[in-house]
């Protein structure tokens, strides 16, 4: 079990089969999931998958959407990282509802983007997102991205962001 990075409140860390419940109960939140892909929460076996996937990738290449676990309580709160599953390099972030308002999900990010960046040598990093979810663009805003592009996904409108320096002829989907 790798631990990626610790910060004031958090703990970045690789993904174990005994996660699988408590994503499972995050994904299967309507709220959660209404600003991501088609909008509809995912049953128990999306969860079994993208865990499985995970490991997968931590496992070979190390890097993935990261585990972020509450260091004082040791709860699962979500994932702040990176998949490429789509193609370009999509940087995501997604925590159960316990846990927004507080900070959490730009604690998080930064130190995903540090680890991204630093251990693993990412560069090229997009963040997308539903114009309306402006808790996610606020992070991205505050992470030092700004829109390169945009995009579209299930016939909504998506704002892509990213590092402006490393896209200088802007996204192309
Ligand atoms: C998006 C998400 C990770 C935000 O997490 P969070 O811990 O509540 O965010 P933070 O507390 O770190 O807030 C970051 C910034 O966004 C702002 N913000 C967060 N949620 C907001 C909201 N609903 N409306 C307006 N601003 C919001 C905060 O005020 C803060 O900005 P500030 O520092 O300038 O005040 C969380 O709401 C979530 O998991 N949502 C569901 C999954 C999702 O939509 N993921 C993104 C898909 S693109």
């Amino acid at each position: 079990m790798t631990i990626h990075a610790r910060t004031e409140r958090l703990i970045l860390r690789d993904w174990t089969t005994d996660d699988t419940d408590s994503y499972a109960a995050l994904s299967a939140d309507p709220e959660v999931m209404r600003h991501i892909g088609d909008g509809q929460p995912r049953d128990h076996a999306y969860a079994e998958d993208f865990i499985k996937r995970m490991i997968q990738h931590q496992e070979t290449r190390g890097w993935m959407r990261f585990a972020i676990e509450h260091q004082e309580t040791g709860e699962l709160m979500g994932f702040s990282g990176f998949d490429d599953k789509n193609g370009p390099l999509d940087f995501g972030w997604r925590l159960s509802r316990p846990f927004w308002g507080g900070g959490y999900g730009f604690e998080a990010s930064a130190a995903a983007l540090w680890v991204g960046q630093n251990t693993f040598g990412l560069t090229k990093i997009t963040a997308q997102s539903y114009p309306e979810n402006v808790g996610s663009i606020r992070i991205m805003q505050k992470m030092g991205m700004s829109q390169i592009g945009d995009s579209e996904e299930f016939g909504r409108p998506l704002v892509v962001y990213g590092f402006p320096a490393e896209w200088p002829d802007g996204f192309k989907p």
